[in-house]
């Protein structure tokens, strides 16, 4: 069939390679014409390029402008700076969005969560300025900037909109960081105005995170700073069903990077083990994205039957199929 994408694939480290795998084989099985031009990131790209993030993966996703990939290792404490950080402001890829929809076959303490996480991607505590104060301190500075809020906020009504949402939630900290948190509050309410017929609230993070768990109906489409987006949309994750079927997006102007919310799960690495739903749902994402409704509607009803079945799970779902088993059983319902 005619190629009508090139999407640049990115497979990354530890359970990566093996959960691209299979996404690539359903997302094929869709049929819309896509070519992958496959680069290395990563651990995998040290040893090959000598820098976990060669600029001719920067260089694909500018080029392609979508793009699909697997999770990368960050060293923890020390060595290279989060490359995941990296690929996200280099790309200026503002908005980390996070759905979080329940699966119907998919067993968890909530039926009915359907909730989208909307990030800031690009600063606050993730901007990575911070020293050390002599031998026993450290600081590290939170960053927020108007025009980056605004942007955000501006984001997530935008979709609301397109998406037929009917609520916003700005969730931050301003009672404690009255200057960052509160800037971020005030560039929401002003953004807000601009959106009467969608509902506006804020919560403070605390109260936010436990009425996620504890009353997930009453939200909707929630706005935050960076390290809060980080922390509730991993609860999200939980609400659903676990890291195994959160997917993700990493949206810029006119540039998105589609990846599972989960990391490299180490210990599962090279043993065809762990779900790949999570970036196959990222790959309906991207379908969506480029406006491919039909085949993602497609994938999701293939996805939806074989979590029905029940025969081709993976152990997080109370299964004994290996990943690319139940890629390929997703793929041949297609
Ligand atoms: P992790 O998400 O890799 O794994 C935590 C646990 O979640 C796993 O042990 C496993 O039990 C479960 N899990 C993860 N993915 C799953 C899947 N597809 N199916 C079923 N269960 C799954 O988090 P961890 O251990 O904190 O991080 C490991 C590495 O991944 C670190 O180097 C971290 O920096 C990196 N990371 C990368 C991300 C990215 O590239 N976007 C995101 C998060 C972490």
């Amino acid at each position: 069939m005619l190629k009508k994408y090139t999407i640049t694939l990115i497979p990354g480290d530890g359970i990566g390679p093996d959960v691209t795998r299979a996404a690539r084989i359903v997302l094929d099985a869709a049929n819309v014409g896509i070519e992958w031009d496959v680069v290395e990131a990563g651990a995998c790209a040290i040893e090959r390029h000598g820098t976990p993030l060669p600029e001719q993966v920067l260089d694909s996703i500018r080029r392609n402008k979508v793009a699909l990939k697997g999770p990368l290792t960050t060293p923890v404490g020390t060595g290279y700076r989060s490359l995941n950080v990296a690929l996200r402001t280099s790309l200026d890829l503002f908005a980390n969005v996070r759905p979080s929809k329940s699966l119907p076959a998919i067993k968890t303490r909530y039926q009915d969560v359907d909730l989208i996480i909307v990030r800031e991607n690009t600063e606050d505590l993730y901007a990575g300025i911070e020293h050390m104060v002599g031998k026993d301190a450290a600081e590290s500075i939170k960053i927020i900037t108007r025009a980056a809020s605004e942007r955000i906020v501006r984001y997530a009504f935008e979709l609301a909109r397109r998406e037929g949402r009917k609520k916003v939630t700005a969730v931050h900290k301003a009672n404690i960081m009255k200057c960052s948190d509160g800037l971020f509050l005030e560039a929401a309410r002003q953004v807000a105005e601009g959106y009467p017929e969608i509902e506006f609230e804020d919560r403070i993070v605390d109260a936010c995170s436990m009425a996620l768990v504890q009353n997930p109906e009453d939200l909707d489409v929630l706005v935050m700073p960076n390290l809060y987006g980080d922390i509730l949309s991993d609860i999200c994750a939980g609400l659903i069903g676990g890291l195994g079927v959160a997917p993700g997006a990493n949206i810029g102007d006119g540039v998105a990077v589609f990846e599972p919310v989960h990391g490299t799960a180490p210990k599962f690495a090279g043993m065809d083990k762990l779900n790949p739903l999570a970036t196959i749902l990222s790959g309906v994402m991207m379908f969506k994205y480029l406006g491919e409704m039909d085949a993602a509607d497609r994938v999701m009803k293939a996805i939806t039957e074989v979590l029905d079945e029940g025969k081709y799970l993976t152990c997080d779902l109370g299964g004994s199929a290996k990943t690319s088993e139940m890629g390929k059983a997703i793929a041949e319902k297609l």
